[in-house]
């Protein structure tokens, strides 16, 4: 993976057929997707299930583009190994997730992943400040986890904050939640190059017709290039 602040698409398999998760990532891909945004739940740090590192095994050679992996679990240290092993390019996990954010970072940094911190939206930029040389990856949270389809919660003084702390750190700025080319050249503007969607991408396509999936793609690339 190089580092560059382009725009990225990043589709969320939350959004996609959980019967057909191999399909839905080489359809989106194919459309058009730069990463592939994959939303792990435990039932205890966010209010929905989904699924561990079994899955993101098994998805994992249908993904030719990034493993993008987002945590919703707490404890995350336990689990950091598994998810390295099971092939995540990235691996996210919450500030709010712990008491011990450092040792998680330097945990996932050491199992050979890329290391990325998520901030929920009540949760201030400063809580990263410490952590900004152990990262890869910064998520905003523009929803309160747990959900697809949610609508977008206004982040953008976080994300500028965090751009200026950021500064020529090889950091990226991810936003997940409520992404829409309508919010999107918000979040653009401030500062934010990795875009999750799950239902703006996935709605009004399938498997067997994948064409909306990248008219989706492109229009929220083109919302946020316009930014
Ligand atoms: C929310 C997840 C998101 C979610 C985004 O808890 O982390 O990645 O899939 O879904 P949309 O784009 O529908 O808000
Ligand atoms: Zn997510």
């Amino acid at each position: 993976m190089t580092f560059d602040r382009s725009i990225k698409i990043a589709p969320s398999i939350l959004a996609s057929d959980f019967a057909n998760f191999g399909a839905e990532i080489r359809a989106v891909e194919a459309e058009g997707a730069d990463w592939i945004h994959v939303d792990v739940m435990d039932g205890h740090f966010v209010p929905n299930l989904t699924f561990g590192p079994d899955t993101c095994r098994a998805i994992r050679p249908h993904i030719k583009t990034v493993m993008d992996v987002h945590l919703m679990i707490a404890p995350v240290d336990p689990y950091v190994e598994a998810f390295a092993s099971a092939g995540a390019d990235i691996i996210t996990a919450h500030v709010e997730a712990g008491p011990h954010i450092h040792r998680t970072l330097q945990a996932i940094r050491g199992a050979g992943a890329k290391a990325g911190v998520a901030l929920n939206p009540g949760t201030p930029a400063d809580a990263v400040a410490h952590v900004i040389d152990m990262v890869d990856l910064i998520c905003v949270m523009t929803v309160n986890p747990g959900f697809g389809g949610q609508s977008f919660i206004d982040m953008t003084g976080k994300v500028r904050a965090l751009r200026d702390m950021i500064g020529d750190r090889p950091v990226h700025i991810e936003i997940d939640g409520g992404v829409t080319p309508v919010t999107a050249p918000l979040v653009a503007a401030a500062g934010a190059d990795v875009l999750v969607a799950g239902s703006a991408v996935f709605n009004g396509g399938s498997v067997e017709n994948p064409a909306p999936y990248g008219e989706n793609i492109r229009a929220i690339r083109a919302a946020a290039q316009s930014a």
